[in-house]
């Protein structure tokens, strides 16, 4: 059986991976692919949020009540990512190097230490509280690719 912790951090790699294949296409200047690749990596961080939101904060929060702290704080870091990369996407579509290379090395720090949070603390207190949870997230992640 895969941990929760086993199938999220394997995610966050996934997503770190397709922002990467973005911020080259960007410093490149190459627009049109620097636009697929950062929907594509958009794409899969709202997938991710998703998996957190919808699955595994809400059985977590049912089981503990002190993850209800940690869970506010990835809430709140989530909606600061999601406004980031609106904030992005439209400087692709004006294609400033300038505005998409300062947006880009912000959400890279967000990002960094927003993992390191869930993959230290949260996703550990996750396995302990509700392991169960495990087995419904890998067949998440299992349907949807
Ligand atoms: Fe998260
Ligand atoms: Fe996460």
């Amino acid at each position: 059986m895969k941990t929760i912790n086993d199938s999220m951090t394997q995610d966050h790699r996934r997503c770190d991976e397709l922002f990467i294949d973005m911020e080259q296409a960007i410093m490149q200047h190459r627009w049109s692919e620097a636009d697929r690749l950062c929907r594509e990596f958009i794409d899969s961080m709202e997938h991710h949020f998703k998996i957190e939101e919808e699955l595994l904060f809400p059985v977590l929060l049912k089981a503990t009540a002190e993850a209800r702290g940690p869970i506010n704080v990835m809430l709140a870091e989530h909606a600061q990512m999601r406004h980031l990369m609106s904030q992005l996407v439209s400087s692709l579509e004006n294609m400033s190097r300038t505005l998409s290379a300062g947006y880009v090395d912000t959400l890279l720090v967000t990002m960094q230490q927003h993992n390191m949070k869930e993959e230290g603390i949260l996703y550990p207190m996750a396995d302990k509280a509700v392991p169960a949870a495990g087995d419904a997230i890998a067949k998440a992640y299992s349907e949807s690719v």
